[in-house]
């Protein structure tokens, strides 16, 4: 392992001279942490972009540093391609035949040449395939196809469904996360809607925001169907019917409807619904690289994605505690049309509250575009880290300037524009300038080989060959949505009339989640509900967590107990007292069902369900000491785990710095002054040149420090000082002296270097979440707190078609 890979700094490439076109010895060696800040990487196609910021995610996994990467061009499926035997049958099933063929080989001949070609590149920068083994054994790389089933599908409907309690308490989140999906939404219409004055907008946020405040989950057909009749009659002060007709409320009801009829919209159905923790561990805990691949979808399709991914992001950010260390990474590969710098498109709004907030969550978002032109800088006048490669034109490279200027304002740094604009006029292609707020100075320097395989965009085809074996069984097709949307069909026929009940059983409703449609009938028909608030407590653990849980099991014959143990848990856990307005017809059940002793036993049994079969699973860890709170999965509970060490980590790394950065500061300029004085002496002798050993970058100090030794400064300095005193000095006895000097410090340099290595042995390597050993904790709730909410008789709403099929209309 390199010295970096336990200080959580990230290996990017080697400085670069830009005069003599050459490298240099000095790693690049960028902090972790620094990227909380964010990143911006600019560059023409070509330069290298892509490559540079795959070279930071792999970084990030190694250190164990998970990702969501944007995908809007089809390159980042590379990170897929690792191949640690670096053998030319791995690469074969990936070359570009075509090229190839062009270039007169078979395809085998090649694989053979590109494999040869990606062993020499890794060892031309101090790499090879232990390191690709290491990547891949440090995260999990997926490929995501959202809308479509040639990678891993992903749902998004979930986007509708009430967020979770922790959001919904805080109003202005919960606010952006309706603006999201409405926004979102219309985009994939194609209707462009302002927030504040489009009808639609406001229409869909007001269904939005009332059915979460109710806890309520929203799905497509509901929301259709609330569009034509709201549950309200009022937006704001106004009335419903002159500020959004009727008529015209039916258009958009039908618009939604054809989207949801759509063949392209069963696509957005499919597979594991958008769930941020899950895209960023594994269920082991384990950091994962996570692609999302959006080249196949049509541009309102990737607005749609893209925002709706945006405010998931920013909903799940939001449930992380603070860290000063580096969580997880956004990236977004050609952000071209999502942020630019006047119009609003529905992706900017969450942009920018991430690019405000994300820091003190550990979220870093890095951002990469060939087009300077399209950004909007005064919103990424906070962004702590530049990259900026080859620009085509000098317009572009004015442009970026102007940008960086005003980001180095911003941080009160000096800006030397003529020599910036030297510099960017004579970057290569993989050769980059990087602005970083938290360096000195800025530094040019050259991108490293990559260990993923850069073969290009990769097919749809390539994509499911390299996901099949991670996909789920098949799932049965999701059955077709019907075809228009249609007011309930409440058939005003003579209906059984709602079976009598006695009247000291308790009688409940369960609220209709959507009408019938078509010409199925509305059928309520009884069921049994216990629902049941629970305590658990356990003070060792700090918890103490109240919990709703609602059951509803079939009705038992006339004698018999209610079988909860194959009861439902009711998802949405909303029942009322009062019957429906609406006639429906009714599902008989027996007079007599839960009156007298019966209503004692059921209550006892349910009791005694609950508090053996709802106990809290938690887990427990011993080192460090924790203990998961409720709702916190195991994955989430590892990751958060993961992240304490890495804070111990960056912490014991800040105080070896502070420890040793004064102490080598010292040596160095002691180096520095016995090197000027040698090299006066022997000058006045006839002698040339000494060796330098100021060239830090590539010992174990520079992983250290990275480019952040504050004292480089002070070493010239104090250099030039020596210089005149030295001009005093004269002959042999002096170069002999010298020497001595010269020869006294660099022993020191290599005593502390020792040291240091000593000390850095303690500091804890980046941690791997599977290590950490879990014990698992039940709880069961406290009986004596165990407070009834709802026992008896439920009615459940039911959708039944005239060959006696039924449908749930309720939320189970
Ligand atoms: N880090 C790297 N390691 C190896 N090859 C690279 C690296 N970066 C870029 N390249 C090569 O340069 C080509 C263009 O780089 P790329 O990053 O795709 O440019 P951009 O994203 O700016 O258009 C890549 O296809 C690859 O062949
Ligand atoms: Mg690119």
């Amino acid at each position: 392992m390199h010295d970096f890979e336990k200080l959580g700094s990230f290996y990017l490439g080697r400085a670069y001279d830009l005069a003599g076109r050459r490298l240099l010895d000095a790693l690049i060696l960028y902090d972790a942490n620094d990227l909380t800040t964010h990143g911006l990487c600019i560059g023409m196609t070509g330069s290298g972009k892509t490559g540079l910021c795959l070279d930071l995610l792999e970084e990030a996994a190694i250190d164990g540093v998970p990702a969501i990467a944007i995908d809007p061009k089809g390159d980042l499926g590379n990170l897929l391609l690792t191949f640690p035997d670096l053998r030319a049958e791995d690469f074969r099933p990936w070359i570009d035949e075509e090229q190839a063929a062009r270039k007169g080989l078979t395809p085998d001949a090649y694989a053979a040449e590109t494999a040869e070609a990606w062993r020499k590149g890794l060892a031309d920068w101090g790499q090879d395939g232990a390191r690709i083994a290491r990547l891949r054994q440090a995260a999990e790389a997926v490929v995501y196809t959202p809308g479509s089933t040639a990678g891993l599908p992903i749902s998004v409907l979930r986007s509708f469904d009430a967020p979770p309690a922790q959001i919904a308490e805080d109003t202005e989140a919960v606010r952006d996360r309706v603006q999201g999906a409405v926004s979102g939404l219309l985009a994939l219409l194609d209707i462009e809607a302002d927030p504040v004055a489009s009808r639609e907008h406001i229409l869909l946020s007001t269904i939005i925001e009332r059915a979460w405040a109710e806890s309520r989950n929203l799905d497509l057909p509901t929301l259709i169907g609330e569009v034509q009749q709201p549950p309200f009659s009022r937006i704001g002060v106004m009335d419903l019917d002159s500020v959004y007709p009727e008529k015209d409320r039916f258009e958009l009801a039908i618009r939604l409807n054809q989207l949801l009829a759509s063949p392209s919209f069963a696509g957005w159905m499919e597979g594991e619904p958008l769930d941020v923790s899950r895209l960023l561990y594994t269920s082991e805990g384990r950091p994962r690289i996570a692609v999302l691949s959006i080249a196949h979808l049509s541009d309102p399709e990737r607005m749609f994605f893209v925002t709706l991914l945006l405010n998931e992001v920013i909903g799940w950010m939001r449930r992380q505690p603070g860290t000063p260390s580096l969580r997880a990474l956004l990236y977004m590969d050609e952000v071209f049309g999502f942020f630019p710098p006047t119009a609003m498109p529905p992706s900017k709004r969450p942009m920018l509250t991430l690019l405000k907030q994300a820091r003190a969550y550990g979220l870093g978002v890095v951002l990469a575009t060939q087009n300077p032109v399209d950004l909007d800088y005064k919103a990424l006048a906070n962004m702590g880290t530049w990259f900026i490669g080859r620009l085509q034109t000098e317009r572009d490279q004015a442009r970026v300037l102007d940008g960086l200027e005003g980001a180095a304002a911003a941080t009160g740094q000096t800006f030397d524009r003529a020599r910036l604009e030297s510099t960017l006029a004579s970057l290569g292609s993989r050769v980059f300038l990087m602005h970083n707020v938290h360096e000195s100075e800025p530094v040019v320097f050259h991108s490293r080989w990559a260990l993923s395989y850069l073969r290009g965009p990769l097919t749809r085809e390539q994509i499911k060959r390299l996901m099949a074996d991670r996909k789920p069984a098949a799932a049965p097709p999701a059955p077709p949505p019907d075809s228009a949307p249609q007011a309930p069909a409440l058939t005003p026929e003579p209906l059984p009339e709602r079976p009598l009940v006695a009247a000291e059983v308790n009688q409940y409703f369960l609220p209709l989640a959507r009408p019938p449609q078509g010409t199925a009938r509305l059928q309520y028909r009884p069921a049994i509900i216990g629902a049941a608030q629970l305590h658990y407590v356990r003070a060792g653990a700090g918890l103490d967590e109240w919990r709703d849980v609602a059951l509803l099991a079939d009705v038992p014959d006339a004698t018999g107990g209610v079988a909860w143990e194959s009861a439902t848990v009711l998802a949405g856990g909303a029942w009322g007292a009062d019957p429906p307005a609406a006639p429906a017809e009714y599902e008989p059940a027996p007079a007599g069902l839960g009156a007298g002793k019966q209503a004692g036993a059921w209550q006892r049994d349910l009791t005694q369900f609950l508090c053996a079969e709802h106990a809290l699973r938690l887990w427990q860890c011993g080192a460090p000491k924790q203990t998961s709170q409720p709702g916190e999965s195991e994955a989430e509970f590892r990751a958060r785990l993961a992240q304490l060490a890495r804070e111990r980590r960056d912490l014991a790394v800040a105080k070896l710095r502070s420890k040793y950065g004064t102490k080598l500061a010292a040596i160095q300029e002691r180096i520095v002054a016995a090197e000027t004085r040698l090299e006066r002496a022997r000058a006045e002798q006839g002698y040339r040149g000494v060796e330098t050993t100021l060239s830090v970058g590539a010992t174990l100090v520079g992983a250290l420090f990275g480019r952040k030794v504050a004292s480089r400064r002070n070493i010239t300095e104090a250099a030039s000082a020596v210089r005149r005193v030295a001009r005093t000095a004269r002959g042999r006895d002096e170069v002999a002296l010298a020497e001595a000097a010269l020869n006294t410090a660099r022993e020191q340099l290599a005593a502390a270097e020792q040291e240091l290595a000593v000390e850095l042995q303690s500091v804890e390597a980046a941690v791997d979440p599977a290590q950490f050993e879990l014990t698992e904790l039940s709880i069961p709730p406290r009986k004596s707190d165990l407070a009834l909410r709802a026992l008896g008789l439920a009615w459940t709403p039911w959708a039944v078609e005239a060959d006696g099929s039924a449908q749930p209309l309720f939320r189970a």
